[in-house]
């Protein structure tokens, strides 16, 4: 296997099934609705891409760029948005669709921007929680794909290490040696 990677956690089969799961619930819950998707670049594009393809109701995508200040492995707590919402979304059921909530000052901030427009709902779905590392305590996720350990860091299948390995197929452990 690729050295830099130390542990495969969810094969391709697994995220599939974890999209299957999460595409179903989501439309089961708002069926007879319109959805709005809110993407957050650049983590979550994968999983979006997967996500919606299992939704079957309709739906209307957008997306938001955030990132924190300090470092790439650890956030901080403040958050910069690098890229707004293109579309209104007053009265509209929205989701969104995050890689990975951990401290939870990312979302906290977006979920402050975004329910000042006004939507009729707003729900947070994301592929992977670490809730040991959790900062903000208000800040839930509706829809998990999984739970992880708060020292494991992930790569691939959108999540990266200064901005590699979101290609890989699979998201797996990233063995530290080759942090730099
Ligand atoms: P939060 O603001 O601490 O909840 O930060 C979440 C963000 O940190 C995510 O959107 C990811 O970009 C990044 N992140 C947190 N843990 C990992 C990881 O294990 N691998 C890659 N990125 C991570
Ligand atoms: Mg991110």
């Amino acid at each position: 296997m690729m050295d830099f990677v130390e542990e495969i956690l969810f094969s391709k089969e697994d995220l599939n099934e974890i999209c299957n799961r999460l595409g179903k619930e989501i439309s089961n819950d708002y069926k007879g609705k319109e959805l709005v998707l809110v993407g957050m670049l650049k983590g979550a594009t994968l999983f979006m891409a997967d996500l919606i393809r299992k939704i079957d109701i309709p739906c209307y995508i957008d997306f938001m760029e955030a990132s924190s200040y300090v470092g790439t492995k650890n956030s901080g707590g403040e958050v910069k948005i690098n890229k707004y919402l293109r579309n209104d979304i007053k009265g509209m059921d929205v989701l969104i669709v995050e890689d990975i909530l951990e401290s939870g000052f990312t979302l906290d901030t977006v979920v402050k921007i975004l329910e000042k427009q006004n939507p009729k709902s707003l729900k947070i779905c994301t592929l992977l929680d670490k809730p040991e590392s959790r900062k903000v305590k208000n800040i839930k996720a509706d829809y998990v794909g999984a739970k992880i350990p708060k020292d494991k860091f992930v790569i691939g299948y959108g999540f990266d290490y200064n901005e590699k390995y979101r290609n890989l197929p699979f998201v797996g452990v990233m063995n530290l040696k080759y942090a730099d």
